[in-house]
């Protein structure tokens, strides 16, 4: 495997993807890690320094391990690495007058560099970067410069040393996902066995190991990454001893109930908790608006319902499933620490039942080594449904965050009728895929329209359409104008209480992607 020790740079997560990418397992830790033996085990067979938001003069900046300046195994540095490294080997590292940002044509001043092979002179690199290597270190060589002259590329094959100036894990880099297997498979000799089919072996056996024959409770949302947990619990594990537990909130989107069940019984779900908590959530939110008092009340009721059906459904001891991501680890700062450590924090992390069970040492993450297009991949892969596995994301409060103001039984219907229609239309148009996020909000102006000769008071609807990559920021989708019409007039005609229909323009930020 190849190893990389993250600084907090924006794109060191693309790193460990791309890699992965070629075949090759690669992982994150700490840019800091002490390298002892335990980390570096006899299978890494190279390490890469990652980017970083910081300086390398600043005070306070991240250092690796001195002792990554002389393994003997092969190290790349990129941006902040080659910076980190060349400063700490004797060369000079300065501020730049003007900071080299985005594209910038390499070109090459030594042609046989293994990092280069394959890839031609002049290819496109992506630059991110305020300083620059003002001289090299001794016995480093310069390889490459960018087209503002800059040094792009050094080496020290003596010491088994090469130091990128620009970020090959961003998809604008031109050959750049080439240079990182040139480096993990040529130059590192790692071997190409990470796959899907392997993950789900792996997985497997530290399930058996881990749970044994005790129970296992998964809570499933309807989402992507619970479901793919459950495919993958019930596939490596006895199913007799997997509860899989649905709370139905009342603000689940149209026929999800349905659609979860069956799902769950096709991947052979023996105990599935299909709990109807309806009446639980929507009679304490009666009369509330206020958007954080909902989520609070909401967030409770989970709490309270899960302690109830649990103690119902469960008896003895067990073990609690959760569907966290790679990235969530890492987000919730359990992965890497520095500056940009705790950017949110995991939505699932904090509820009594997970903090108890963690305390315990009876939760299991079978997902946790994955990226979402790796959890996607793996979910076709246990045979779920395309629809599901590249389905949006959803809110854990669901449509309580969807209808503003206050939260009834029948205004949650008539959102679910219209989000339903503008779900599949979108899927019927071939713009489903194209956006990631897209929903209806129930709005609490009623405004004045016409049937046949009666004036009369219906609801205005907003849809909202998004393209992001991660859910930090938004752009608005560019919604074809036949499309959106033909929508609108769908909506209008189909459900009654809706008078108006209107599409959000704002960005993220200055606006976010849900309404409340
Ligand atoms: P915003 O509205 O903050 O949303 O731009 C960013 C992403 O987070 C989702 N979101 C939530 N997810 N509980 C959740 O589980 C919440 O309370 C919540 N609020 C927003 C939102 O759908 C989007 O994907």
């Amino acid at each position: 495997k190849i190893l990389i020790l993250d600084f907090g740079g924006q794109t060191s997560q693309l790193i460990g993807r791309r890699i992965r990418d070629a075949g090759v397992y690669a992982e994150i830790i700490h840019g800091d890690t002490e390298l002892t033996d335990q980390i570096l085990t006899s299978d890494v067979k190279g390490l890469i320094l990652s980017g970083s938001p910081y300086s390398v003069y600043e005070e306070g900046s991240p250092r690796p391990d001195k002792k990554v300046y002389s393994l003997d195994i092969p190290v790349l540095g990129i941006c902040y690495g080659l910076q980190v490294t060349t400063w700490e080997n004797g060369g000079k590292v300065a501020p730049l007058h003007t900071k080299e940002y985005g594209r910038s044509a390499i070109r090459y001043r030594k042609t046989d560099c293994p990092l280069l092979k394959d890839i031609p002179d002049n290819f496109v690199s992506w630059m991110s970067h305020g300083d620059s290597l003002d001289e090299l270190a001794p016995g480093f060589d310069l390889v490459a410069e960018s087209e503002h002259d800059l040094p792009a590329i050094v080496e020290n094959r003596e010491k088994g040393f090469w130091g990128l100036q620009f970020h090959p894990e961003v998809t604008h880099c031109e050959y750049g996902s080439r240079i990182l297997e040139n480096f993990a498979v040529h130059i590192c000799g790692a071997s190409k066995g990470w796959s899907m089919d392997k993950y789900v072996e792996d997985a497997a056996e530290r399930l058996k190991k881990q749970v044994g024959n005790e129970k296992v409770l998964l809570l499933i949302s309807g989402g992507v990454d619970s479901t793919v947990a459950g495919g993958l619990l019930l596939k490596s594990l006895d199913p007799k001893n997997i509860y899989l537990m649905y709370i139905d909130t009342g603000m689940m989107r149209k026929n999800e109930t349905e659609k979860v069940s069956e799902n769950l019984k096709k991947l052979g779900a023996e105990n599935l908790l299909i709990i109807d908590a309806r009446d639980r959530f929507l009679g304490p939110l009666e009369g509330i608006s206020d958007p954080e008092t909902k989520r609070k009340s909401i967030g409770d009721t989970f709490i309270r319902v899960q302690e109830e059906e649990i103690a119902k459904h469960i008896s003895g001891d067990y073990f609690l499933a959760q569907g966290t991501l790679y990235t969530d680890l890492i987000e919730s700062g359990k992965g890497v620490g520095n500056k940009a450590g705790v950017i949110k924090s995991h939505h699932n992390v904090g509820t009594p039942l997970v903090e108890g069970k963690r305390k315990e040492g009876k939760i299991v993450e079978p997902l946790d080594m994955l990226y979402k297009d790796e959890v996607r991949r793996l979910g076709l892969l246990l045979g779920i449904e395309e629809k599901i596995v590249y389905r949006h994301p959803f809110p854990g409060p669901g449509l309580g965050i969807r209808i503003i103001g206050d939260v009834t039984e029948e205004k949650c219907d008539i959102l679910r009728e219209a989000d339903s229609i503008y779900i599949e239309e979108l899927h019927k148009r071939g713009l489903y895929s194209r956006i990631w996020q897209a929903f209806a909000v129930l709005l609490p102006v009623r405004s004045v329209g016409v049937t046949g000769d009666a004036r009369e008071y219906g609801y205005v609807l907003a849809l909202r359409a998004v393209v992001s990559h991660d859910g930090m920021t938004a752009d608005v989708f560019d919604f074809p104008t036949k499309d959106l019409l033909e929508i609108s007039s769908l909506i209008t005609n189909k459900v009654k209480e809706i008078g108006r229909v209107v599409y959000d323009i704002s960005s993220k930020p200055p606006s976010t992607i849900e309404w409340e």
